[in-house]
């Protein structure tokens, strides 16, 4: 009896050693091992001839064998696929089609938040400002109290201030002049830095006003910095970002800047678009600005005697909306790729 056994562990070792390095001869393989009348099939039936003590070790040694038919297609059919798409196959396993056309690699496309901010970051940085930054988790010193902020000032108030659980010290910071602070505490004059960032204030979401939005900040301190210094950057930045430098100073109030004003950028009012953004003025307000409050120098540890100088901080979604002529801010946070897509030119 031991003769069928020999017949199986042969058959075992064949199927261990076949090599078949073509499509077609994978097949024969196929058809002989697994085959609907493949040559295994019939040996289970031998089982009927195998004494009873060693009907079970037979009955293991014929499933060995199947299993190992199996394991081998498989393995013989990765070995070939993964050979073909190296290009290493066999000619006549080469059979996928070359001229098919690729799968498309999908570009992203930048925010037009970046895109903003880009461009004005550049447009200081030709003049000669350096990037600054700060965290958009703040502590109550550098977003307040350093910019002269009082201890009562509605601004501090839950209401408009996202403070952090359980803090009255901790705080989003709700604009981006805490980085003044930190640039001032840290840095001698001459100073000459924009701070790009993301803020936060507790406001009711609309299509115009948002819990968070970006803003520009800008410092410039060194000795004899005027309001005619001021006056002639913003101009210039006008220019560049609407084409214009036609603008207008309104005088307004900051804890933090003495004089202050905030300033309107010309847009006109030719086309229903301008009406609507300007509300009917013709004139887009962009940023507030001043003269940095002595005080606040003070506070930074700068000699309010021998140094002057001059901030402004703009908010970047309002530009962002009339350059690509984005009505709802909302837009600008939902990640919507059908929105985002449409930018997908821009640079
Ligand atoms: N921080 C002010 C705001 O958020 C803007 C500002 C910055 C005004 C610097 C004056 C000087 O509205």
């Amino acid at each position: 009896m031991s003769e069928i056994f020999t017949k199986v562990k042969q058959l075992i070792e064949e199927i261990e050693s076949a090599s078949p390095n073509s499509k077609e001869e994978l097949e024969q393989f196929r058809i002989q091992y697994l085959g609907s009348k493949n040559i295994i099939k019939p040996l289970f039936g031998e089982i009927k001839n195998v004494p009873n003590e060693q009907k079970k070790e037979y009955g293991q040694l014929v499933n060995k064998a199947k299993e190992t038919a199996e394991r081998k297609f498989a393995e013989l059919q990765e070995s070939l696929e993964g050979a073909a798409a190296d290009g290493n196959a066999p000619d006549n396993y080469r059979d996928f089609d070359l001229t098919r056309p690729g799968e498309p690699l999908e570009l992203g496309s930048r925010h037009p938040i970046a895109t903003t901010l880009n461009r004005i970051t550049g447009i200081f940085q030709r003049m000669g400002f350096t990037v600054a930054e700060g965290p958009e988790i703040e502590d109550d010193w550098h977003n307040f109290t350093a910019m002269n902020t009082p201890e009562d000032h509605p601004a501090r108030d839950m209401q408009d201030t996202f403070y952090l659980l359980n803090s009255t010290e901790m705080l989003l910071r709700t604009h981006t002049s805490p980085v003044q602070a930190r640039t001032m505490t840290a840095q001698k004059p001459p100073i000459r830095i924009i701070a790009p960032g993301r803020v936060y204030r507790n406001e009711t979401i609309s299509a115009r006003s948002h819990a968070q939005f970006h803003q520009v900040e800008g410092l410039y301190v060194d000795e004899g910095v005027s309001f005619a210094d001021m006056k002639q950057t913003l101009m210039y930045f006008a220019q560049e970002m609407f084409g214009t430098p036609k603008i207008r100073l309104r005088p307004s109030y900051f804890p933090f800047t003495e004089p202050s004003a905030e300033m309107d950028v010309w847009i006109g009012m030719d086309n229903e678009k301008n009406y609507r953004l300007s509300k009917g003025t013709g004139w887009l307000e962009i940023l507030g600005c001043g003269m940095v409050d002595p005080a606040v120098l003070e506070n930074c540890g700068i000699d309010s005697q021998k140094y002057t100088g001059f901030a402004f901080g703009m908010g970047i979604e309002r530009q962002a909306m009339r350059l690509y002529d984005i009505h709802d801010i909302r837009l600008f946070f939902e990640n919507d790729v059908r929105f985002l897509k449409q930018f997908a030119a821009v640079i």
